[in-house]
């Protein structure tokens, strides 16, 4: 399987092997790959005649030193499950000086506001990270197609707008969430986890389940209010935040409009382990 761990030998390797027609797949991940990396790859595989992942833990998106130092790094095992699910998958694993060449630092991104909410708000600087990472991996492998979970919604919400408003000419593609039998939703910081706190995690997904079915008949405040009652109940877990927001602007839902497609979003800590989630709710 090609493995590259610098751009100038990757885009050579690119330019070597593709056609004025070829159609390149790419799926950018932090590593500590699971089913839910796996499953972006597959859909890649299928849609595409060459598939770039890449894998790279990006420090500009840390907004916690512990966390980022904590992000599990296992490229070996990583590069063997790329092999065993396809070992034409070019993989591109570079270091930070190779991404950033001596500068460490995030690019500031307008991303009309979606930036704001969420994710971004208890995590300042974040998603200028993810923007600063996400531009360069697309100025390197210059994709056809790339390819992000919906997992972490907000983001995926996010570099469609940056790919729209930078008129980047790649194809960015949503893709379903993986998740455990018992629901939650895979994710690299499970790793962090012990089998006791796996299994009461499944709450996490169980809250995102009702809070749907409830959403149908009752107002988004009082959905909400149920969540935050449940989970202050719950001394597993701390409730950073749960939030009710429209689809495409990720401003909150107030009141319900049928035009409107509306989503849950939660994140929460189980023993300063920091899990996200959400769900359609209509
Ligand atoms: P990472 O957390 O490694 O995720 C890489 C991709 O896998 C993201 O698009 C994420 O949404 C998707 N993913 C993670 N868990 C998933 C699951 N359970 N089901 C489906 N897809 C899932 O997201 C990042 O890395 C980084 O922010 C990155 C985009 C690579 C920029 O550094």
């Amino acid at each position: 399987m090609p493995i590259f761990y610098g751009k100038v030998a990757l885009i050579d390797y690119l330019k070597s092997i593709k056609t004025k027609n070829s159609t390149v797949g790419f799926i950018p991940t932090m590593g500590a790959l699971h089913q839910g990396h796996l499953s972006l790859m597959q859909q890649s595989l299928a849609e595409n005649d060459y598939t770039v992942v890449s894998i790279f833990v990006n420090p500009t998106q840390f907004n916690n030193p512990e966390d980022l130092e904590k992000y599990p790094r296992t490229l070996e095992q990583d590069t063997q499950k790329i092999a065993q699910l396809n070992d034409a998958i070019i993989v591109y694993a570079p270091s930070v000086d190779d991404i950033y060449e001596g500068k460490v630092l995030s690019q500031d991104f307008d991303f009309d506001g979606l930036e704001n909410q969420m994710e971004g708000k208890f995590r300042p600087g974040h998603f200028n990270g993810v923007g600063t990472i996400v531009k360069r991996l697309f100025e390197i492998v210059t994709p056809t197609n790339a390819y992000f979970g919906e997992k972490d919604f907000q983001q995926l919400q996010i570099i469609k707008k940056m790919v729209q408003k930078n008129n980047l000419e790649v194809n960015v593609i949503g893709c379903p969430i993986f998740r455990e039998s018992n629901g939650l939703a895979m994710s690299s910081r499970n790793e962090r986890l012990t089998e006791q706190q796996k299994k009461q995690s499944s709450f996490i997904f169980k809250t995102l389940t009702e809070a749907k079915e409830k959403f149908q008949t009752d107002s988004p405040k009082s959905v909400t209010e149920w969540v935050e009652e449940s989970f202050a109940k719950n001394p597993t877990f701390e409730l950073e935040y749960f939030q009710i927001a429209d689809e495409a602007t990720l401003t909150p839902c107030t009141t319900k409009n049928k035009e409107q497609k509306y989503r849950a979003f939660i994140a929460v800590f189980i023993n300063n382990i920091r899990l996200i989630d959400t769900i359609s709710l209509n």
